[in-house]
């Protein structure tokens, strides 16, 4: 194309040109529309991100210009998104154009992407029975997918597209000029169609496809943001722009190709009774991922996956060749595609979203396809070509087979006795990559046949095009690559760096060839790279003899790896070459296949002892030979060979011959199963030394082999006859010996004589993919089968009969058999595997199950297509067995300096989480059984220690990682390379690592005033400055533990970490709020110097924000200190941790992402409980942080500060889109009111947008009502603050009156009842808390003894009576006019509280054993003990509540002692069985007791004195605890006096922790406060005000 404005062309559908397809043809539209369609009334319709689209305007404006007379045009616009794709939008364009008074006359014009197409379509379809649609595509998908062929429909809250209709446009005008301002990834998206399409039609322009690819990738990728003024609104738009014209060609082709197919498919089956199904390739599976994993993932990601799936179908049904599905991954990857929803970088857009198979196969069974009840699928023959003209039913084996990783084998027993099969294994990697370089260098045309596709040979053909070494064309669909060669001549360096990947013989042989290239005019040396592995992979001896021949070149990074630097303005000059060729021989090929191209013939000598690997040496030689060089072996000097010069003449055809070692799995399988394999083009002719596996291991076994000099045919004997070999020497084989093994496994003699398989010679195989013969050990000895490592080699000792062969299990049941992500060792047990219950006559035998199936694909994806299609076997696919909750009992690893409080936090870590605590330096002393660490030390240095540590540690992180332990280390572990390797790996495996972090100042304080070890100032900054680093880079988690000088500070840190520790391992749910909630905006500089105020402000909030941008300081030590500190003035109220960027209001500078990343970081470790996430971020931050998250919930946010738009823009609309796309937990939307019907807007949105929880609020000061509509989490400012963090923000007071004088609140009344109440703290306790919130109720005192009273004057017909608080004597006599009870008010026998439920009902509750609990945990006693005892003293009410909150804290066992106690023996047969009541009677009861008690509760009368007896009997109650877990604690239940002898007692004479009873008076209040209210009371101010005398 080479003028591409205003040319275009038109493509027939069911018989009419209507599809016109071009670049920047808008006039072409308009004129069209209104010459071809008549009309009075155009209705255009889009959505509202269209219009921000300048080329939109450009079109409309030229439509209303162009209209003739008598002619108007009307627009209407959507809200985007498929939220919007509803009968009720269709509604209200219909509405719309009622009222505007369209006719059947009416052209209904819709622009815009698919949603709008099938909408507007449909529309069209119902309006006066149909009125005439004119499409105008403007995303990829809609101008190649949707806007063809007539479907129309819209969603419904069911499923998508159900309601429609087929309606066929008057005209599809496609412009490819939209694609310039279509998003990114909206881009990407619409290829999947464009590929699909191709696929199953269109070889040709599949092929065109694949050659572009790069090119649009990059083009697409570079897309940018423009600023864009409208002049139509006025406004400025941010929109994407991607320079298509620089792929205008490939384009406009790709869009018109895919438009030609689809209209061809349409015209010959419009209503999709056969061939319209082919065009769901990759729909069956493909929806079933969408289904899942939407919105987050797009339609065409969702397609593309479902499309290798489909073609691996295919495959495995013996359909498709490898080739082609591996052509089909390969170009969907080069688009941007996904192609497994494992994907690393999918993964995180899908927020680590599973897709459980029972789903997808769930989703698949209602697609429209389906045949009734079976499921179908569109199979794909070759690329450009379906198999069949329609779908196909597949079964749920097949489809779990394909969806899973995991394969059960079934047993072989079904395969007939005389199966006799020819199978071709997949080129050799070794013969495929030799094949290339001689091409490459030879002159003349070659066809090389059966070449492996594998990384190598992609490196290595990649690497031949770029160096211009010949050309490269491919034939048979890709099965056939064509190398047209130059003889070397045309060699010349290239601009890029050849990348080899991880691609060891590409990177060795192309090192040579590097060697022989030409320089070119501005560029004289090549550079080899490759990826991490392959940079520590060595190449130095190859380096060093190219090095002394001439060639120049450098190590750019390590001496002796990639990547290398090789200068081509030096010469190979040849003559004699030595090389060291006892690491690899692949050097030795390297230099042997390069020598001819030398200046002067070579004579190459291997030196340094025998060679290795002389096979592969003797097969480059006999390829040389076949490409026209003769190497002659030198006859006076060993392992030294001559090369003529001269160049290679290329064969007209090259068949690779099939890899041996691959080949040896099915010859296995005819041994196993007494049938017959042949492998037609490997013999004993072959270069390859595996090819003797069959005449050296399977014949001298028993099996019947006929080997020609091209072919090998092996039958197996009849069943059990098997022989075990007793030595053979595989190394000419070692690839085979894992083959071997299983063969071996079911040998035996008959004689008794163990029936043992020598295997030596393979030493080599412990350093390959895995250590080979370990895996074959301990892989066999799940099939029961044992076996004896040998220094060189393995024996098998094999089974007396196939019958023992086991299933693989464990005491809970079949286990999978690890492949250790190395082909051959799946390879080999898919065989063993079906022979286990080979002869069990059973319909329900097990199978075996083989894990990590994919890794064949190294050299042979089709292995188990062959297996099951060619072969017979049954196979199945299965979920991983693991169970998802493992992570439960993640152990905990604690890291930090000494002195950092390692040891008091360790031990609260494993009391709050249940977990057993383990030293790792009182374990290294106990296995090092001498001595101390220190005296370790003294006689082996530190580093030996380190190394113990380190090997100490790695043993138990392995062993006890996930059984529920707390490992406290010393505070060098970091120092060691490898247990910082290993705390990484634990972490990133679900562990917790924990950095205790304390200031370095205090800890330096600490350590000097340590008299046993004292430190130097120095030396700790040194330490710290040196390990900072490390601590940080291997915890996933950090807690800041601040100095505490109280024992109260002291105890309130521990809560603080309780609740921390909880958090991050999830055993503590934050509970999003359902009910009217609020949090307060902290705007201060630095938290700790308000530390008094802190809690006040917080008053009734249900989380605190922390604006990181107005802090001081951003370091880490600085904002870890501020949390911390709001952590434990607060009680440990949730923290929402907000970086308020500049353009969103805030203080943080815009771009400086690093410091924001870091942040957030630092969020995620401190395990805050909300963190809130810009949506106008860039997106790796967003998911960096989502796929992080872990518990903490995720507020994007989205502020209006300059009131751009009001709440019914798109801008909105598409907000919130992305934030159902990033599933963040809440949505926070601000705006700015400008008049007052921005609040009625906003009312508006927030209840048409209930999808997540949302806050949304309208700033400013006509905004305000809109913070008092709010209901969940409204932010808010107190007076205590200097500033509010943004205009109009209230304080939680304000708001209740605002919302009161608005009918939001109404007025109750509450009481005490009983006798005698004069004294009574409820009225201030409760007032006190109406006050401060300002909450409108009033609490009063209502004296009388008399139920009766009580029900007369305030239960009957009193409809602002809030609730009762009841007290002595009514706590019993009020139960009857009761309608409920709770439980706890059953079980304590009372009612304290009473709650209006309606209808003139009440509920009766009791709140003192809440009052109790409460007590409790706030000084320290964790919510929930184990292996703990309570203790209750006193016999009455209270006594009973106290038993109540001892139970459900969790004590085993409750003890009860009186003075008399006989009254105790009548309370406890009131209780439950499982509360596990014991009455002391007597002292030497007491004296006897064996349990530990560390939590009392004393009701006794405090105002008397006490008795002997019964201090007698607590003393001894007293003595039965540790201190291990938490301190021991008492609460005293009398008020007064406020130290009671029972106080002094236990504090004084026994250290206990005791706890007045003026707190459980306010906890009792407050906990009634809240279950009337709703609120959350401001416990402090009220416990001031209440004790205050
Ligand atoms: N009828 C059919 O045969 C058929 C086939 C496939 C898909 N569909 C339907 O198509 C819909 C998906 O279509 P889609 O992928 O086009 O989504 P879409 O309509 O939502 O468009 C994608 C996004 O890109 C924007 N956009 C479109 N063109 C633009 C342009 N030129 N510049 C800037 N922004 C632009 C849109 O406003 C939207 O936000 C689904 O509802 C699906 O069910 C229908
Ligand atoms: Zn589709």
């Amino acid at each position: 194309m080479t003028t591409p404005t205003m040319s275009f062309e038109k493509v027939s559908i069911l018989g009419k040109p209507t599809i016109h397809v071009g670049y920047d043809i808008h006039t072409h539209i308009v004129q069209t529309i209104i010459n071809d369609c008549k009309s009075s009334t155009y209705v255009v319709v889009n959505d509202a991100n269209l219009t921000k689209v300048p080329y939109w305007e450009q079109l409309v404006t030229e439509f209303e210009q162009s209209l003739p007379k008598g002619s108007r045009l009307l627009r209407f616009v959507t809200k985007p998104g498929e939220a919007h794709k509803t009968r009720k939008t269709k509604e209200s364009i219909e509405d719309f154009m009622l009222l505007q008074g369209c006719t059947r006359d009416t052209v209904v014009v819709a622009i815009g992407g698919g949603i709008i197409g099938d909408m507007i379509g449909y529309t069209a379809a119902t309006f006066m029975r149909g009125v005439r649609v004119v499409q105008i595509p403007t995303s990829l998908l809609a101008m190649v997918d949707s806007s063809i062929g007539g479907k129309t429909a819209v969603d419904t809250p069911i499923g998508k597209n159900f309601i429609g209709a087929f309606w066929q446009p008057q005209f599809v005008l496609v412009d490819i000029k939209w694609l310039r301002t279509l998003p990114q990834r909206e881009f990407i998206n619409g290829m999947a169609e464009v590929i699909k399409t191709a696929a199953i039609w269109d070889a040709d322009e599949f092929t065109r496809l694949e050659v572009n690819a790069n090119s649009f990738l990059e083009i697409v990728n570079n897309a940018k943001f423009i600023d864009y003024k409208s002049t139509m609104t006025d406004e400025i738009y941010n929109i994407s722009d991607t320079n298509i014209e620089a792929i205008l060609e490939h384009t406009y082709k790709l869009v018109l190709g895919s438009i030609k197919v689809k209209a061809d498919v349409v015209s010959s089956d419009e209503r999709e009774s056969s061939l319209r199904n082919l065009l769901n390739f990759g729909h069956t599976i493909g929806h079933a991922y969408e289904a899942i994993l939407t919105p987050q993932a797009l339609h065409g990601e969702c397609v593309s996956i479902g499309m290798v799936k489909e073609a691996e179908l295919s495959r495995y049904w013996g359909i498709l060749s490898s080739t082609q599905v591996a052509r089909l991954s390969k170009i969907l990857v080069a688009y941007g595609l996904p192609v497994s929803p494992e994907e690393k970088w999918f993964k995180e857009l899908t927020l680590q979203k599973t897709t459980p198979l029972e789903t997808l196969l769930d989703k698949m069974s209602i697609d429209k396809k389906n045949d009734g009840a079976k499921k179908k699928c569109v199979i794909l023959e070759s690329i450009g070509k379906c198999y069949g003209t329609s779908a196909h039913v597949v079964s749920d084996e097949d489809f779990k087979f394909i969806l899973t990783d995991e394969t059960l084998v079934y047993p072989f027993n079904n395969i007939p006795k005389d199966q006799n099969k020819i199978i071709v294994p997949p080129g050799s990697k070794s013969i495929s990559n030799r094949a290339l370089v001689m091409a490459a260098l030879g002159e003349g045309t070659c066809k090389i046949k059966n070449l492996l596709h594998s990384d190598d040979t992609k490196h290595m053909l990649t690497a031949v095009d770029l160096l211009k070494g010949a050309n490269i064309t491919w034939e048979d669909n890709g099965e056939t690559v064509v190398l047209e060669g130059h003889g070397g001549e045309t060699l010349t360096v290239c601009n890029e760096e050849l990348y080899l990947g991880n691609a060891g013989t590409a990177s060795r042989f192309l090192t040579t060839v590097a060697a022989l290239v030409k320089s070119s005019p501005d560029k004289d040396y090549i550079i080899l790279t490759g990826n991490a592995r392959m940079q520590q992979r060595p190449i130095g001896p190859l380096v060093d003899s190219l090095r002394a021949n001439g060639t120049k070149i450098d190590y750019m990074k390590n001496e002796g790896c990639l990547p290398l630097k090789v200068h081509t303005d030096s010469v190979f000059k040849g003559g004699r070459i030595e090389l060291a060729a006892t690491v690899s021989s692949q050097y030795v090929s390297s230099v042997l296949m390069c020598a001819p191209y030398a200046q002067e013939p070579v004579t190459l000598a291997l030196v340094g002892g025998k060679p290795i690997s002389q096979l592969y040496v003797d097969m480059t030689i006999r390829m040389m030979d076949a490409f026209g060089v003769k190497v002659t072996q030198s006859e006076t000097e060993p392992y030294t060979y001559h090369i003529p010069k001269g160049h290679y003449i290329n064969p007209p055809e090259y068949v690779i011959e099939s890899d041996a070692s691959s080949a040896t799995y099915p010859l296995a399988f005819a041994a196993l199963t007494g049938t017959t394999v042949t492998v037609p083009n490997i013999g004993s002719a072959s270069l390859q030394g595996d090819a003797r596996f069959a005449r050296d291991v399977l014949k001298p076994m028993g099996c019947t082999v006929d080997q020609t000099a091209t072919s090998t045919t092996v039958t197996g004997p009849a069943q059990g006859t098997l022989k075990p070999l007793k030595h053979v020497d595989m190394e000419p084989m070692t690839d085979a010996f894992l083959t071997a093994c299983v063969v071996a496994a079911v040998a035996n003699d008959g004689k008794g004589t163990g029936n043992v398989t020598t295997i030596e010679g393979i030493a080599n195989q412990r350093v390959k993919e895995c250590n080979r013969i370990e895996a074959m050990a301990s892989q066999l000895a799940k099939f029961g089968v044992e076996t004896r490592e040998l220094p060189d080699g393995i024996q098998i000792y094999g089974l007396d009969s196939i019958d023992e062969l086991k299933v693989p299990s464990n005491s809970s049941g079949p286990v999978g058999i690890d492949t250790y992500d190395d082909h051959r060792v799946a390879m080999s047990f898919s065989l063993l595997a079906g022979m286990v219950n080979y002869n069990s006559k059973s319909q329900d035998v097990t199978s075996v199950r083989i894990l990590e199936r994919h890794c064949t694909g190294k050299t042979w994806p089709g292995w188990w297509d062959v297996l099951h299609t060619n072969l017979g076997a049954k196979l199945d696919g299965a979920e991983p067995l693991i169970s998802s909750n493992v992570n439960s009992n993640k152990s905990v690893v604690i890291i930090g300096m000494r002195a950092a409080g390692k040891t008091t936090i360790s031990k609260w870590c494993a009391a709050a989480l249940g977990y057993k605590l383990v030293d790792l330096d009182d374990l290294f002393e106990e296995q090092y059984e001498k001595g101390t660490i220190k005296e370790f030390v003294a006689e082996n240095g530190w580093e030996k220690f380190r190394m113990e540590e380190a090997r100490i540690f790695k043993e138990v992180i392995e062993k006890y990682g996930d059984s529920g332990y707390v490992f406290s280390t010393g505070g060098g572990i970091v120092e060691s390379a490898e247990s910082r390797e290993s705390l990484k790996k634990f972490a990133s495996e679900g562990g917790v690592v924990l950095h205790l972090h304390r200031d370095i100042e205090e800890t330096i304080i600490f350590l000097q005033s340590d008299p046993t070890r004292p430190a130097y100032v120095e030396e700790i900054r040194d330490v710290w400055s040196k390990r900072e680093q490390w601590y940080n880079e291997c915890s996933n988690y950090t807690f800041f533990a601040p100095h505490c000088s109280t024992e109260a500070q002291f105890q309130k840190l521990r809560k603080v970490f309780g609740n921390f520790i909880n958090m991050i391992t999830g055993k503590r749910q934050i509970d999003i709020p359902t009910k009217r909630s609020a949090f307060v905006c902290l705007t201060f500089e630095d938290l700790t110097e308000h530390v008094d105020s802190l809690n006040p402000i917080t008053y009734g909030c249900d989380a605190v924000e922390v604006r990181i941008d107005h802090l001081a300081e951003l370091d880490a030590d600085y904002v870890s200190r501020q949390l911390s500190t709001l952590r434990i003035v607060t009680d440990g109220l949730p923290i929402i941790f907000t970086v308020r960027t500049k353009k969103q209001g805030g203080k943080f500078a815009d771009d400086d992402y690093v410091t924001l990343k870091n942040l957030f970081n630092l969020a995620l470790k401190s395990g805050v409980e909300y963190i809130d996430i810009e949506l106008t971020l860039p997106s790796d931050i967003q998911y960096s942080v989502l796929n992080n998250k872990g518990f903490t919930k995720i507020i994007g946010s989205h502020h209006d500060f300059n009131a751009a738009y009001n709440w019914d823009d798109a801008e909105w609309e598409n907000r919130y889109n992305q934030a159902l796309s990033l599933d963040v937990d809440i949505v926070k939307f601000v705006g700015t009111a400008i008049n007052f019907e921005d609040n009625l807007a906003l009312e508006r949105f927030r209840f048409s947008h209930t999808t997540k929880p949302l806050i949304a609020i309208n700033m400013g000061k006509i905004g305000q009502v809109s913070r008092v509509l709010n209901t969940l989490l409204t932010p808010i400012t107190s007076d205590l603050l200097n500033t509010a963090a943004a205009p109009g923000q209230l304080t939680l007071q304000q708001i209740n009156k605002i919302y009161t004088s608005m009918g939001g609140i109404s007025p109750k009344e509450f009481y005490v009842v009983g006798k005698p109440i004069g004294h009574s703290r409820s009225p201030i306790l409760h007032n006190t808390g109406y006050n401060l919130l300002g909450l409108p109720h009033k609490f009063d005192k209502f004296e009388t003894d008399s139920a009766e009273n009580v029900k007369k004057v305030l239960l009957d017909g009193n409809e602002n009576l809030g609730g009762l608080a009841v007290t002595i004597p009514l706590k019993l006599d009020i139960i009857p006019f009761m309608e409920e009870l709770s439980d706890s008010a059953k079980t304590i026998g009372a009612v304290n509280t009473v709650i209006p439920i309606g209808n003139g009902k009440f509920n009766g509750d009791n709140t003192d054993w809440l009052g109790i609990k409460n007590s409790l945990i706030s000084n320290g006693v964790p919510s929930s003990v184990s292996g703990v005892s309570g203790l209750v003293i006193g016999a009455g009410g209270t006594s009973r509540a106290a038993i109540y909150a001892l139970h459900n804290i969790g004590c085993e066992k409750i003890y009860l002692i009186n003075r008399t106690t006989s009254k105790l023996q009548e309370l406890k047969k009131t209780f439950p069985e499982e509360y596990n009541l014991v009455v002391i009677e007597t002292t030497t009861d007491a004296d006897k007791l064996q349990d530990t008690i560390s939590v009392a509760v004393s009701c006794v009368p405090a105002d008397k004195p006490l008795d002997e007896e019964l201090v007698s009997k607590l003393e001894r109650c007293l003595t039965k605890t540790t201190h291990s877990k938490f301190l021991p604690t008492l609460l005293e239940a009398a008020y007064l006096p406020t130290v009671t002898p029972i106080m002094r007692l236990a504090k004084d004479k026994y250290q206990w922790n005791v706890v007045p009873g003026a707190q459980l008076l306010v906890h009792q209040g407050v906990a009634q406060f809240e279950k009337w209210t709703g609120v959350k009371a401001p416990f402090q101010a009220i416990f001031e005000e209440v004790t205050r005398n």
